[in-house]
């Protein structure tokens, strides 16, 4: 007996205090103020990755808005919620993202160490050629007409459900119907029906791996396919398709968009194997979706809480002649010429807040802020949540309220914010989202024609909510809007 406790002592309860004790820091004066947690190790961690924004807005409120310190699954993150500091992060050499990207394409896309640090490696040609495709105007603008043309086909398909049904209306899972236009829409223009036709369920693969695969993949847990056998196996589903599918692209580019193929090239010039280049690709559809699904979401049910939103948008879009182009030629109206619904939609990422924006502390680092200098050490993790931002009421007068013209110009009847100078949604720095060009096209794209071809009623008003945070793995779990459609005459 003696022996059994000694033995459980020895092995289990003697290692578990050493972890403990090592992985429990402690913090100087100069660095932001820790908030508390109960188990240890483990920190804060559930409150982060489960309820982010209310552990957020409950953490920085017990600090009174200044930085603070948490501690998520053993690592220390700083988190700031300034838009200087942030500006600041983003310059600063000694913080630095590819240890986490590493992370990301080994722990969450299931690349080998070894190929994640050669991914990581080439990062700077993969940046010009996100750079040369995402954002130039000449060739945002082809993945946009693209677009656009093809999310007109997959309403056609819908509104023809409706004429031909009996009720003449159809019902449908509000972020499902997301998915399957606005999703469908951009996997096909990014890279083609052809993928989808190889498999249909892409985009289910998708939803159940970022759904339920996001925060237990990224842990990095040993075994995942074992633990988490769901997402494992929607991830590798959707990278064996790929792969085949990158055989078939290497026949015939036509079958994919001008962006993608020269990302495969690119790639296999730098030696990636093709399962490898699967990978990435993965990641792409991930990145092209993961964000845009959620947020176009939380917008469209905040401009169904809003009849005479859509009303007015709609006049908006008849005013700028969207009934009398062609889909290809809408990218000449978005964004600029339609200033309300780019407003409204603004409005809707502010409060739905996205993705934060992570460095880690390569080398003992002095941050100025406002009138104090934090001193952040190596190893720590620097965490800028765009949903403290967000709510800054300096910067946005009522913060909780929902304002479609909070960034019209005065002119226009607005309220004149300027979205470029107080928002954080697409991080910045060398990780600047080469996306965010296409996505507002791509999001406003989508309300734009929910509004011209529909009205819908939510079905269960009293039972769903709308999710406080655009994080796919988070709005795809709260209580579902049903949507009923009906064209409007
Ligand atoms: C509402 C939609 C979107 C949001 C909120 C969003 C947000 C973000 C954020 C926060 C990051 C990380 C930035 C950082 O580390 O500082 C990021 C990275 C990235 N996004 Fe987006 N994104 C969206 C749409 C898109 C789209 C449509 C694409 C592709 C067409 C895309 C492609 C990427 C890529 C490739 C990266 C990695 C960049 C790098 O590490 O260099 N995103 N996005
Ligand atoms: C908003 O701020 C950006 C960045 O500072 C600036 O380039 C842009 O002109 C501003 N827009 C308006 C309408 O003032």
């Amino acid at each position: 007996m003696l022996q059994t406790i000694a033995t459980v002592v020895v092995v289990i309860v003697t290692p578990l205090l050493l972890l403990i004790w090592w992985k429990t820091p402690s913090y100087t004066a100069d660095e932001p103020a820790p908030v508390p947690y109960t188990i240890p190790v483990l920190g804060n961690a559930l409150g982060f990755t489960t309820y982010h924004r209310k552990f957020m807005d409950e953490s920085s409120a017990s600090r009174n808005g200044q930085p603070f310190s948490i501690l998520v699954a053993g690592r220390k993150h700083y988190v700031f919620n300034n838009l200087a500091d942030i500006v600041t992060i983003h310059k600063t050499k000694t913080l630095d993202i590819k240890n986490f990207i590493k992370m990301i394409m080994s722990n969450l896309f299931g690349m080998s160490e070894k190929e994640a640090i050669k991914f990581v490696s080439i990062k700077p040609v993969i940046h010009e050629l996100n750079t040369k495709y995402l954002l130039t105007a000449k060739n945002n603008v082809v993945e946009a007409s693209r677009y656009f043309t093809l999310l007109d086909e997959v309403f056609n398909v819908l509104d023809k459900d409706i004429k031909d049904s009996a009720t003449k209306s159809v019902t449908k899972d509000g972020f499902v119907f997301v998915v399957d236009t606005q999703g469908i829409a951009s996997v096909q223009a990014y890279f083609g029906q052809s993928l989808l036709d190889l498999n249909p369920k892409m985009l289910t693969d998708l939803t159940v791996f970022a759904g339920e695969g996001f925060w237990p993949l990224l842990s990095g847990a040993p075994a995942p396919g074992l633990l988490f056998p769901r997402p494992f196996t929607a991830r590798e589903r959707a990278v064996r398709n790929i792969e085949h599918w990158i055989k078939m692209v290497e026949k015939d580019e036509s079958l994919t968009s001008p962006f993608i193929a020269a990302r495969m090239n690119v790639l296999k010039d730098q030696g990636m194997e093709e399962t490898v280049i699967a990978r990435e690709l993965f990641s792409m559809l991930f990145g092209s979706n993961a964000n845009s699904i959620p947020t176009a979401y939380l917008a469209l049910l905040r401009f169904l809480y809003s009849p005479s939103l859509v009303e007015d948008i709609r006049q908006e879009l008849q005013d700028a002649g969207y009934g009398s182009l062609s889909p290809a030629e809408y990218v000449s109206l978005f964004p600029l010429g339609l200033p309300l619904l780019r407003s409204a939609f603004w409005e809707a990422i502010r409060m739905g807040s996205v993705s934060n924006t992570i460095r880690e502390v390569l080398e003992p680092t002095e941050l100025v802020s406002g009138d104090r200098t934090f001193k952040l050490k190596k190893g720590g993790i620097v965490t800028c949540p765009p949903c403290l931002v967000h709510m800054n009421p300096s910067l946005h007068p009522e913060p909780h309220v929902f304002k479609p013209r909070r960034f019209l110009p005065k002119e226009l009847g607005g309220d004149g914010e300027n979205h470029t100078k107080t928002l954080k949604p697409f991080g910045g720095g060398n990780s600047y989202c080469p996306g965010r060009v296409f996505a507002e096209k791509q999001v406003m794209g989508f309300l734009a024609e929910i509004c011209w071809r529909y009205e819908i009623t939510i079905l269960d008003k009293d039972r769903f909510v709308i999710p406080d945070n655009a994080d796919f793995h988070y709005a795809v779990k709260c209580p579902r809007a049903l949507f009923e459609l009906r064209l409007r005459d």
